[in-house]
């Protein structure tokens, strides 16, 4: 089998990662399409993590490349969202079991949200691994002490939600809808197209309304390196 694709979308999180894949054991590095890629082990897995950038096309360069050049055995998304469901806080977390893109609109020609020609708006993430990570963020979480586990429909867009109007335009369009973010929905299209399971693990940042532009860089520096970590060691040791 091959390694496991790590992506994380900000640098203090790739930081924690490769800090702690460099204390473990040699990280080769290898630089394709202005993105940095470092195989090595992790928490005794093998693995290659990179950062992904912003938003649906970098996201989905870089799932591509990753995929062409390591043939991982599967991509795990780690990162930060805005949560839009009624029941959810900064500090939960969020496995996605399927995602969409909430800014795909190719109509009247293919319903809105519909990938045209694909004839599908959701890619649905592999159940197992999804499963795993969802029992690890779990333990994570009974660890400190504090947040809850939410599984459903993650969206995502070309957009940074920071309005409770957004919100519920959001929530009128796609009831299901628990989180929002920038990339997930683009490395479902990609694993789709390459038959590759994948999964999304986010950490609610903010709620997506008028604070989210304070909230997300506050919970960025104070805590999602320290989540991002500590899920994903016990995701990979699990
Ligand atoms: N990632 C974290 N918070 C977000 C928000 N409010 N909108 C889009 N992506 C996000």
């Amino acid at each position: 089998a091959g390694p496991i694709g790590i992506v994380a979308a900000m640098p203090g999180e790739i930081d924690a990662l490769l800090g702690a894949m460099r204390s473990q054991r040699a990280v080769e590095s290898h630089i394709i399409g202005q993105r940095e890629f470092y195989s090595g082990e992790l928490f005794g897995r093998r693995c290659v993590v990179v950062l992904a950038g912003i938003g649906k096309v970098a996201a989905a360069i870089t799932a591509t490349t990753m995929l062409l050049t390591f043939n991982p055995s599967a991509l795990v998304f780690v990162g930060v969202a805005g949560g839009i469901a009624h029941d959810i806080a900064v500090g939960d977390v969020v496995v996605a079991d399927t995602v969409l893109q909430h800014d795909l609109d190719a109509s009247p020609l293919f319903p809105r949200f519909e990938v045209p020609m694909l004839g599908v708006s959701r890619f649905a993430s592999s159940p197992v691994l999804s499963d795993a990570l969802a029992a690890a963020a779990k333990r994570f979480l009974g660890g400190i002490g504090n947040g809850r586990l939410h599984r459903g429909l993650v969206i995502s867009g070309d957009q940074f939600v920071a309005s409770a109007g957004h919100v519920r335009t959001l929530r009128d369009d796609l009831p299901d809808a628990i989180a929002v973010e920038m990339e997930g929905a683009a490395i479902g299209q990609v694993c789709d197209a390459f038959d590759r399971p994948f999964a999304v693990l986010r950490i609610i940042s903010d709620a997506a309304d008028g604070e989210a532009g304070n909230d997300f860089p506050r919970f960025l520096e104070d805590y999602a390196s320290g989540y991002s970590l500590g899920i994903v060691r016990e995701f990979l040791s699990g």
